[in-house]
């Protein structure tokens, strides 16, 4: 049988089994102290809920991680021609998309491949190896913070529910200003991230304005969250709940 990509799942299996361990350790100790019985219910509910919507995004459950991804397919306005960048490419799975979808481009995911994800540059390797379109991607690792790229290299970037993840970032607006110095004059880009997040980002309308403050005059605001479909379950503000595309034009 041909090797399969390993795309892994938003829901890693640290998720599920951590509060399932801790709850079933409290389950123990309220044999003593029997009030503890309430937290260890609240620890099995959590596992339980990751469990399911670890299901509801894989491929069995619903598809809802490769839906998500094709919504930025289907909002980035792009004729395929030169190169585009997508900024923490995780599993490499929207960029091999991308590569299958625009056979003359040429691709670059770069992520910064840290302990809380099952991803990894030889994953990306080996997912596109397989997918057949190694040839035309470069995987590297490399921060959003801060890309290891002169200004407008790129004739298009994505980056899907990256933004919201990096740690060190005060202000999560600046990490999309990092992605645009990247971009060249003309380029295209579609961000899709929990753009819905006030603290994070601000309104929508604001957010929009302060990247018109840079310049960029071509920008769109496209609410994703009530696509139908996204379940319920998946609507939480931490999940898919709060996603958000912002496209346009450099
Ligand atoms: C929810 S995953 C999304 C991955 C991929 N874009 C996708 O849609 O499958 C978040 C990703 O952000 C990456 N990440 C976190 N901090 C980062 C940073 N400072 N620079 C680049 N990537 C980062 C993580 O390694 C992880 O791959």
């Amino acid at each position: 049988m041909p090797e399969k990509p390993d795309y892994g799942n938003w829901v890693s299996m640290r998720l599920v089994f951590l509060p399932a361990l801790i709850g079933l350790v409290l389950l123990i100790l309220a044999l003593l102290f029997p009030m503890i019985v309430i937290l260890a219910a609240l620890f099995l509910l959590m596992a339980a809920y990751f469990a399911y919507a670890r299901w509801l995004f894989s491929a069995r459950g619903g598809d809802v991680q490769d839906k998500v991804y094709g919504l930025v397919l289907e909002h980035l306005d792009w004729n395929g021609q030169g190169r585009l960048l997508d900024v923490g490419c995780g599993s490499g799975a929207l960029t091999i998309k991308l590569a299958k979808k625009y056979p003359d481009a040429r691709l670059t995911g770069v992520d910064y491949w840290g302990a809380s994800w099952e991803y990894s540059k030889k994953v990306c390797e080996k997912n596109a190896a397989i997918e057949g379109v190694n040839g035309r991607i470069t995987f590297q690792q490399a921060s959003a913070l801060k890309l290891p790229f002169e200004d407008e290299t790129f004739d298009a970037i994505v980056s899907n529910l990256t933004f919201h993840e990096v740690r060190d970032a005060k202000d999560k607006k600046e990490l999309i200003r990092e992605a645009l110095r990247v971009l060249r004059k003309g380029g295209t880009f579609t961000f899709q991230d929990l753009f819905l997040i006030k603290r994070a980002y601000g309104t929508p309308e604001e957010l929009v304005n302060a990247i018109k403050g840079w310049g960029i005059s071509d920008v769109e605001f496209i609410d994703t969250h009530n696509e139908p479909f996204i379940p319920g379950a998946l609507k939480l503000p931490f999940m898919v709940g709060t996603i958000s595309i912002i496209k346009g034009k450099k």
